[in-house]
């Protein structure tokens, strides 16, 4: 499991391997190995392993893997077509790799939403670019196939979010990517954004007082020849 954070799908997966398979989750995040690893803990999960890696340089040798996972990281990674060699390369044949993605962020598609990009421009100003390239479109596939990765399989979906109030919608923010645009706002300036988006979003409230957004996702797995 590449990229594993907090060990949302590791655990996942845990749930449809049989008992002797040896499960590995590798992440460039401390932070987040750690937080993985009170998870695992906690369940009473043992003999999974974590290490702090790299995807781009993984540190197992070739054809170590019957499979390949990697979750809502491949946008982030600055070399992605040397991350896919990677994933490739420690894959034995016959195995195969499987990448799931957000293709944007979910107020981009969403005119609901089209004020959140405004706000953040205002109050974060030139501070939201970042210096890793976005995606180019068909860009995971084609690195796949470029791979001589076989048997394409490419499936996209778009996943309603409720948001139970205005608070939660904040607290999420804070919880996964977007706080890096969060974070470029000037923290004399969150106050103010804050207030500009609550006020958005009491336009967008259900009559329960729901907010709702679309988050999309792209999976592509490919499997390596035998
Ligand atoms: C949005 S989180 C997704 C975590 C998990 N896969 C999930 O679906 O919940 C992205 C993770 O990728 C990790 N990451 C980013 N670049 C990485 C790299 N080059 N090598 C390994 N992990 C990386 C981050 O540390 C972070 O934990």
């Amino acid at each position: 499991m590449s990229a594993t954070g907090t060990g949302v799908v590791l655990l996942e997966a845990v749930g449809h391997l049989q008992s002797k398979t040896r499960l590995v989750g590798v992440d460039l995040t401390e932070a987040m190995l750690a937080r993985a690893a009170a998870e695992l803990a906690r369940r009473g999960l043992r003999g999974i392993d974590l290490q702090l890696m790299d995807a781009e340089s993984l540190s197992f040798g070739d054809s170590s893997f019957d499979l390949v996972f990697c979750a809502f990281a491949f946008s982030s990674f600055p070399n992605k077509p040397q991350a896919i060699r990677e994933f490739v390369r420690v894959l034995r044949p016959g195995g195969r790799v499987c990448v799931l993605d957000s293709p944007d962020w979910y107020f981009d598609h969403d005119a609901r939403w089209s004020w959140h990009s405004e706000l953040l421009e205002a109050f974060a100003g030139r501070g939201i670019e970042s210096d890793v390239p976005p995606p180019r479109p068909g860009e995971l596939s084609n690195l796949l196939v470029a791979n001589d990765l076989s048997k394409l399989v490419v499936a996209e979906e778009a996943h309603e979010l409720t948001f139970h109030d205005a608070e939660e919608w904040w607290r999420w923010s804070w919880s996964h990517g977007t706080r890096l645009l969060l974070d470029a706002i000037p923290e004399s300036n969150r106050v103010d954004f804050q207030e500009a988006a609550f006020a958005e979003l009491d336009k967008l409230q259900s009559r329960e007082g729901t907010i709702a957004a679309t988050i999309r996702a792209t999976l592509a797995r490919a499997d390596k020849p035998r």
